[in-house]
């Protein structure tokens, strides 16, 4: 085993030299996966822009009816049209999606502690698996990890079932960086969050942005995806989805910024601007203006 006391720091990324691999599919580390890994993929990453919406509404698993969420079945299904995939629990899907839909569909497979528990990091497990995962037609497994706290461990034991699981039937898996209580949200910790969680295994690692995230994006092999966050001023969410998608992202996997917006189809519009068809921030955040006004009128 490697020896953690005084290694050299990382600094060669490359940065802007293209990987040697994926000539051949669009997504970043699965030039090697076979074809069904390669098709559910294909569903979640637009071919021509090489990213991705995913629209996030799986805040009730631990928190409850969250602000913008008290009734999905209202909320949720207008916005479906303007996403490529859906991230979600399979109770809320089951229960206010229509099957008709034809987006991608990223499982959240596992459960943790509540809020009323201090720390979300105490505990978690399997919620849904892979029989069911397969049932709901999943493209995708979620599976949240907690590094650096008391749960990291379950949380890889959970990452790496899940990714077994996933393989068997080659549906990729989307490691979940969390960020609890304890956690630091420094470059640092998240280069060594998502590299930890594809080198376990994950096909796709949803982080958050940060300082120096084209370092972050470089160490990690396989595509990055950004959490929203807490909501913020819409010019401001879609300054950092620009600034992430321009530093490699490869797309988003929001909640709050879009169904927490006074008007969250426009601000769903807006963010597959920036994510797909090269809009800056301050183009998209017209665009956001344009749509929100006319449903004003
Ligand atoms: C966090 O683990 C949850 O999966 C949320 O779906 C995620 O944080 C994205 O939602 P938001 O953009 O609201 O942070």
């Amino acid at each position: 085993m490697a020896d953690n006391i005084g290694n050299i720091d990382a600094k060669e990324y490359y940065l802007g030299v293209d990987g040697v691999e994926n000539k051949s599919f669009h997504v970043k580390g699965a030039e090697h996966l076979d074809w069904g890994m390669k098709n559910r993929l294909a569903k979640i990453f637009n071919e021509k822009s090489g990213n991705t919406v995913m629209l996030a509404f799986d805040h009730g698993y631990i928190m409850g009816p969250t602000s913008g969420l008290e009734r999905l079945d209202i909320v949720i299904p207008p916005l479906i049209e303007h996403v490529d995939c859906i991230m979600a629990t399979r109770g809320s899907i089951r229960s206010c999606i229509s099957p008709n839909i034809d987006k991608a569909i990223c499982l959240r497979i596992g459960y943790d502690s509540s809020v009323l528990y201090d720390d979300m990091s105490n505990g978690g497990g399997v919620a849904c698996n892979i029989e069911n995962a397969i049932r709901m037609n999943a493209t995708c497994l979620a599976a949240q990890t907690f590094i650096g706290s008391s749960g990291e461990k379950n949380s890889l034991e959970l990452l790496a079932k899940t990714v077994d699981a996933g393989v068997k039937y080659s549906i990729p898996t989307l490691g979940v960086v969390a960020v609890g209580k304890e956690m630091e949200r420094t470059t640092k910790f998240f280069q060594l969050a998502t590299r930890i969680l594809a080198e376990n295994g994950a096909n796709i690692v949803k982080s958050y942005y940060c300082d120096d995230f084209e370092k972050v994006v470089a160490a990690c092999p396989v595509p990055i995806v950004i959490a929203g966050g807490k909501k913020l001023p819409e010019a401001e969410a879609l300054t950092m989805a620009y600034r992430a998608i321009s530093e490699g992202a490869r797309g988003v996997d929001m909640g709050r910024n879009i169904f927490q917006s006074e008007h969250p189809e426009a601000m769903c519009g807006a963010i597959g601007k920036v994510v797909h068809e090269n809009f800056t921030d301050k183009e998209a955040y017209e665009f956001f203006l344009d749509i929100a006004n006319s449903k004003n009128e």
